[in-house]
Order: structure tokens, then C-alpha cells, then sequence
């Protein structure tokens, strides 16, 4: 891999472990509670080396993942968690070349990775009724993205109560607090065989998406299912070896259809 150049971004850790993500500008300077750090001394350095603040502290630099990146990013809306990102991306088969709607865009973290798994011969197109959250989305992605695949996206300040303008989408991914409300304008612009799936965070809110179903789409849409999304991480302290004691591990649900004709 590259020395890291100017401009790119990079990920500190700190001997406990702690994260900060940084722009890597020339003749600027990383300050924290431990010490500065001269950005012209990871210019030029591989990624994996380390390098020593004012006060001592060692810090391991890399180039940051995407779930690091997204978790540490600007927030508008509440992000989808990386966890139950990489449930979605395999549930609603997201594949290279695919055609993607999405709705709300939110901070843009489900965005970023939609768009890296079509790739660059894929269409993901993202709406977000906010003008606040589209500007964070929009200055997310692109600070996070290789000018390749930016142009994979269209991102678009605007309501789906409004209509979806494409169509022939392949997948469908509405992570929206009301989606029933929106089942007509997906199946319009959704592909037969097209899968859909509703990022959801309340019981109730399951409920009213299945009643909508069961009332006007069972002959349009096929059930595949509702899935709760957990993930719990364990912590090795000595001979302790058990589940964290702080984690996040309820966030929410997936619920699955396909499209029939
Ligand atoms: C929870 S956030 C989405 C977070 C996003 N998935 C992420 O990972 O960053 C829900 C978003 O949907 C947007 N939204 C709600 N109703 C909408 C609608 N009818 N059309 C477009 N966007 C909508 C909200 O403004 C909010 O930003």
C-alpha cells in the first residue's frame, strides 16, 4: 500500500485504544488530551507505523475502515450500526452492477456502503427530505469516497411522498419512520424479483408495516421476513472472559419482501 498523502484520511489509536480520525493537512498539527502530534510526520510514513505525541503517547496510524470512519463521522440522523449494515447488505443481496433506491439517507452511513458494494457499474440513488441531513450526507460521502465512485450516486434533497423519478430498481432499502405510507411508490419503480427490505426500530412500527401488507400488497409483494438485528461483544480481562458490559445490541429490525408479478 501507498505512504499516505496529503489530504487523505487517517485513524489514530491510542495505547487504550482510543480512536481519532483526522485529515492528514500539510503543516497542521493533531492535539489531544495526550500530546500533539505534527501531521508532516505521518506524510510520507506506511500505513500500520507509529508515531509519538509531545507527551509521549504511542499511536498506531491507519487508513480507516469504513465502519470506523462512519462511526466517527459527522452525524444529522441517527446512523444505521455497522452490524446490522452487513445484515442488510446480505439480506437484500446487494450485488455489483445493482440498481439501489434508498430512503432516508440520513447521515449517509448505509449510502457509503451501498455504493461500495454495486461498485462502479452499479446506480445507487438516496433521497432525504432534509436539507440539513442531505448536506451532512452529501459532505460524508464525499469526504469518505475515491472519485471513482462518486459518480455511482445520485443524492437528492427530496421527499418520496413526492414520487421516486427513476425506476427499474433491483433492491430497495427504506429506512424511513413510516414506510407503509410508501409501499405503492416502491412497488412502482421496484423490478419483479426486486427485494425490499424496512430498516425498523419499534414493534409497533413492524406491526403497522405488516397490517399494510396484509391488507393491499400480499398479491404484489412475498413475505420473506421479519429479523431482529443482535450483535453482542465479549471482553477477555485476565480469566474473565465474558460479554462487554457496555454495548449496543438491540438497534433494530429488518423486514424482507420480494416483488411478484
Ligand atoms: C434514521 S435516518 C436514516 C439513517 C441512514 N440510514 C444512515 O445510515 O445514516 C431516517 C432519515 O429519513 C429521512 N426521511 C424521513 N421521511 C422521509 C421521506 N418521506 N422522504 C425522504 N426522507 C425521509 C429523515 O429525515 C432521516 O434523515
Amino acid at each position: 500500500m501507498a505512504v499516505f498523502k496529503e489530504g487523505e484520511l487517517a485513524i489514530l489509536i491510542d495505547q487504550k485504544g482510543r480512536k481519532y480520525l483526522i485529515s492528514l493537512k500539510k503543516d497542521s498539527v493533531f492535539s489531544f488530551h495526550k500530546g500533539n502530534v505534527q501531521i508532516n510526520e505521518i506524510i510520507g510514513k506506511e500505513e500500520g507505523s507509529r508515531v509519538v505525541s509531545t507527551k509521549g503517547e504511542h499511536l498506531l496510524v491507519f487508513r480507516p475502515t469504513l465502519e470506523e470512519y462512519i462511526l466517527k463521522m459527522k452525524r444529522g440522523a441517527q446512523i444505521i450500526y455497522p452490524k446490522d449494515i452487513s445484515r442488510i447488505l446480505t439480506a437484500l443481496d446487494i450485488f455489483p452492477g445493482a440498481k439501489v433506491f434508498e430512503a432516508g439517507t440520513g447521515s449517509g452511513a448505509l449510502t457509503l456502503y451501498l455504493i461500495r458494494a454495486v461498485g462502479t457499474y452499479g446506480k445507487v440513488v438516496s433521497y432525504e427530505k432534509r436539507e440539513d441531513f442531505y448536506n451532512t450526507a452529501k459532505e460524508n460521502i464525499e469526504r469518505f469516497l475515491l472519485p471513482d465512485l462518486r459518480n455511482v450516486l445520485i443524492l437528492e434533497n427530496k421527499d418520496i411522498s413526492e414520487g421516486i423519478e427513476e425506476g427499474d430498481f433491483d433492491r430497495v432499502i427504506l429506512d424511513l419512520t413510516e414506510p407503509w405510507l410508501f409501499l405503492d411508490k416502491v412497488l412502482s419503480v421496484l423490478k419483479p424479483g426486486g427485494i425490499l427490505g424496512c430498516y425498523l426500530t419499534t414493534v409497533l412500527q413492524i406491526y403497522n408495516l405488516m397490517e399494510e401488507f396484509e391488507k393491499n400488497y400480499s398479491q404484489s409483494l412475498y413475505k420473506i421476513g421479519i429479523f431482529e438485528l443482535l450483535e453482542r461483544n465479549w471482553e477477555k480481562q485476565g480469566l474473565s472472559l465474558r460479554p462487554a458490559l457496555r454495548m449496543i445490541a438491540h438497534t433494530g429490525f429488518i423486514v424482507l419482501f420480494r416483488k411478484f408479478s
